[in-house]
């Protein structure tokens, strides 16, 4: 047994030597992964300026090792993300739940997908989603690469379909072909259909915002109410600031036990009762769903990731479950102790906050919004048929009977429905 399984690895490290093409490479599994032919790359390494407030974007550890960013990736990706024909019927992309003039999400309660399909939760921002170690509300992705596979399959999001259909579709457009080719050296593959829309995705940054202004030592960028709201949150004033309020209890809101450090989170699950019925029953077991059996932390029980509250104007509706309307509704949330369940966070507690704190607190949280970085939308290459699809027909809010007439033909697009 053992002497076989050696003469295998053998085998397979002779093959894998040999200068063996794309072409000859098996067939079984061609669609992830392909060997590349590097003589057939060209493209190029780029730093992408973050703007102020923000970490860089250091290679090897921001960004992992295995996908460095270079600008033939970034602008794939850009195309592959507002490309409607990664969706099993050709009307719904990424951006059509996260859409750049939509702060990155879609502005939905519970996000709608594919023939109008209402799902689970909200749609979260893309911005900044480069600082995060887990992806999803309840983190049961570990990088942008492996979260961007999960959608395009989904039944309610971008449809039934396998991930060999999507890809084989999308090697029948031939600008898609031969960008694959110049970007990684393959034919149209999920590996690099990942990694250009991790790529794409991880120029999407919300920074240089009034707060970030004020870090750097701009004082009049926040006004007097942000500044007692910053206070509340759980952020000192820089102490060259003139206006240092008396009665401003630092940390009162407890904002910063979760929402802390750069992009305002921590990375961590908290349940803060959100969705749990009068009797504590919660709607979405959160967290501890996604932990693996034999893992599972009561803790984590009703459980959601801390989101960032940079850009958060933009982004309403709040929560996973979209329930609350307004950064007004979420400071009263906040304020009562949110709603009692078993699994509470021991963090979540009432505030006492008066009428003007809590205008205070809001006031802070505009001062988050980034500068807009303005997103030109890609012309998207043309399909077998001739026909290069317009990326704005996704981005309205999909409804069943449209969603059929957007494309002239569907039929065309797609292979083996
Ligand atoms: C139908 C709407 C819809 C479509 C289409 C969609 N998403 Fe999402 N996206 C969501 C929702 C809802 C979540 C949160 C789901 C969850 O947490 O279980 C999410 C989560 C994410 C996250 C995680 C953000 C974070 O901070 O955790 C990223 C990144 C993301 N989507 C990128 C993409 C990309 C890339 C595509 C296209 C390949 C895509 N999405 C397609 C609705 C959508
Ligand atoms: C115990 C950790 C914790 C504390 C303390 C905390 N938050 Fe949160 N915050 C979270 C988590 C987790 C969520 C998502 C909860 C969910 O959807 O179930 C969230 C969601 C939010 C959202 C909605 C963002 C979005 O995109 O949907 C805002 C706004 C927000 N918090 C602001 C605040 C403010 C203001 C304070 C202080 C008054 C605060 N948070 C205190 C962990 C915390």
């Amino acid at each position: 047994m053992a002497r076989k399984h050696l003469l295998g690895l053998l085998a397979l490290t002779a093959w894998a030597n040999s200068a063996i093409s794309a072409d000859q490479a098996p067939a079984s599994g061609n669609y992830q992964v392909q060997f590349p032919d590097v003589s057939k790359i060209q493209d190029q390494a780029v730093e992408v300026q973050v703007p102020k407030g923000l970490p860089l974007l250091t290679p090897n550890a921001v960004v992992p090792a295995s996908n460095p960013l270079t600008a033939g990736k970034i602008e794939l990706g850009k195309q592959l993300y507002f490309d409607p024909r990664v969706s099993a019927n050709g009307t719904v992309s990424c951006a059509t739940c996260h859409n750049p003039e939509k702060g990155w999400a879609d502005g939905q309660k519970l996000t709608i997908g594919i023939g109008g399909a209402v799902n689970g939760r909200n749609s979260p921002t893309v911005l900044n989603s480069v600082y995060s170690k887990n992806l999803f509300w309840d983190g049961r992705a570990a990088s942008l690469e492996a979260q961007s596979q999960g959608p395009p399959q989904a039944a309610t999001e971008m449809g039934k379909q396998t991930h060999e259909q999507i890809i084989d579709r999308l090697n029948t457009i031939p600008g898609y072909k031969a960008q694959f080719a110049k970007v990684f050296g393959t034919d149209v593959t999920l590996d690099g259909f990942a990694k250009a829309i991790a790529s794409f995705e991880r120029t999407a940054l919300s920074g240089n915002s009034p707060y970030d202004k004020y870090a750097t030592g701009d004082f009049k960028s926040l006004n007097e109410s942000a500044k007692r709201g910053m206070i509340l949150f759980g952020l000192r004033l820089d102490q060259e600031d003139e206006y240092q309020p008396e009665n401003v209890t630092l940390k009162k809101a407890n904002c910063t036990s979760c929402h802390l450090g750069t992009n305002f989170s921590d990375d961590q699950f908290h349940n803060l009762g959100v969705g749990a019925d009068k009797e504590g029953k919660l709607a979405d077991l959160g967290r501890w769903a996604a932990e693996a059996i034999g893992a599972k932390n009561t803790a984590s029980i009703g459980a959601f990731k801390t989101p960032t509250v940079r850009d958060v104007t933009r982004t309403a509706p709040y929560m996973h479950d979209g329930s609350e309307a307004t950064l007004e509704a979420v400071v009263e949330y906040y304020n009562k102790g949110g709603n009692a369940n078993p699994y509470l966070s021991k963090d979540i507690k009432p505030l006492n906050l008066t009428d003007q704190e809590k205008k205070d607190l809001v006031e802070f949280m505009k001062a988050l919004d980034g500068e807009l970085i303005p997103v030109a939308l890609p012309k998207l290459p043309a399909g077998p048929d001739g026909v290069s699809p317009d990326p704005r027909a996704a981005l309205e809010v999909p409804t069943a009977p449209k969603a059929a007439s957007l494309i002239s033909n569907p039929h065309a697009l797609i292979k083996g429905e």
